[in-house]
């Protein structure tokens, strides 16, 4: 929680190195990720319109922060930047092996449909 309290818990001694900004901007993006999780349950907690709008924006807001931090994480440390590549492309080959296209719920509709028990009745 805020320490607003103490005039003198945002000093810092001396500035940070390299990695150590890269470790505050992971924390950062982890903080991020918390305030989404926390907003969204909000969100789904109320029933009223007004909140559930506003509420749902600042949250959508902090995604866009998570996507300005990875960037900048991608920049300061592109051996990481990397390995979340790897990993991107191994959900992208995953998707195009179950036949997904664009974003994760759209399958491709001109792919010939998988057989099921049904289509082996009769052959
Ligand atoms: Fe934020």
């Amino acid at each position: 929680m805020a320490s607003f309290a103490n005039p003198f818990a945002g000093n810092v001694p001396r500035k940070m190195t390299r990695e150590e900004l890269i470790q505050a901007i992971r924390l950062n993006i982890a903080g991020e990720l918390e305030a989404i999780y926390v907003y969204d349950a909000h969100v789904q907690a109320t029933d009223d319109p007004v909140a559930k709008k506003v509420i749902a924006d600042i949250r959508d807001e902090e995604k866009a922060h998570v996507g300005e931090l990875m960037t900048l994480l991608r920049h300061l440390d592109p051996e990481e930047a990397e390995h979340f590549a790897e990993g991107e492309e191994e959900v992208r080959e995953m998707l195009q092996e179950l036949n997904f296209i664009g974003n994760s719920t759209e399958k491709n509709s001109e792919s010939k449909p998988e057989s099921t028990i049904g289509s082996l009745i009769g052959k």
